[in-house]
């Protein structure tokens, strides 16, 4: 691989590794960079200048394996690896994330969730206990867990991340509205679903003035 890969090309890994998971379900072993394109609705030439940076995994005139490829992207994202996680807040978002199976799948294991809403405690969501927020430091030295992801309301989430550092946490899956304030080396992924609905109004609005 090489050395730097752009931003923009590792946001578009997973949507490749998703088509490839389904085709792998269609039990379509072999695909062309133009059928690919025609399926993803991105141009032949623009998976191919992704995939270059990967090495190609495509052969001339035979197209992609798509089993190699769905595995070399796999390896990419470190899919494959187990990853425990925790998730801080078990409100309806926290709640949402651990109930979707789907992540077991990619390797992304739901260990336990924290909250400070006492009633919660000795609940479970999908399999996953909840604790008191008070048991964090405590559960973050006896458990082998990097990443968290952050559930509560925004005038709590710069405290609790800190807390998540301090123990040990190496990426935040942050849900909560406020930008945080955390050494460099801890990975950062903003989540905002509001966002995404604006850029939607925006093309919308956009779309219906022209
Ligand atoms: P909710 O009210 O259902 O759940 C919040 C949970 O966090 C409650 O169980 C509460 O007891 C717990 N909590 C509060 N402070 C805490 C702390 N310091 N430590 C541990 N637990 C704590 O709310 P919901 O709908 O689950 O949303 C949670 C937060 O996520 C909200 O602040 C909301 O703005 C944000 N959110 C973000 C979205 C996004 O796309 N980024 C989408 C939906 C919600």
């Amino acid at each position: 691989m090489t050395e730097k890969v752009s931003g923009a090309v590792i946001t578009r890994l997973p949507r490749y590794y998703r088509y490839l998971g389904e085709l792998l379900e269609e039990g379509i072993d072999r695909i062309s960079s133009r059928e690919l394109s025609e399926r993803m609705k991105v141009t032949a030439s623009q998976i191919r200048q992704d995939l270059n940076n990967f090495g190609g995994f495509g052969q001339q005139g035979y197209g992609y394996n798509v089993r190699n490829l769905y595995d070399e992207i796999g390896k990419i994202l470190g899919i494959g690896l187990t990853q425990n996680m925790i998730v801080i807040g078990a409100g309806h978002l926290g709640q949402a994330i651990a109930n979707y199976a789907n992540y077991g799948k990619r390797g992304f294991v739901i260990k336990a969730l924290f909250d400070i809403n006492p009633d919660l405690a000795g609940y479970s969501v999908n399999g996953a206990p909840v604790y008191p927020l008070s048991r964090l430091e405590e559960y973050l030295g006896e458990n082998d867990v990097k990443i968290a992801a952050i559930c509560i309301p925004k005038t709590h989430s710069g405290e609790v991340a800190k807390r998540l550092v301090a123990g040990g946490i190496k990426a935040i899956w942050n849900f909560s509205h406020l930008d945080l304030d955390v050494p460099e080396d801890i990975i950062v992924e903003n989540v905002h679903l509001s966002e995404s609905l604006m850029k939607l109004s925006y093309k919308l609005n956009y779309k219906s003035e022209k």
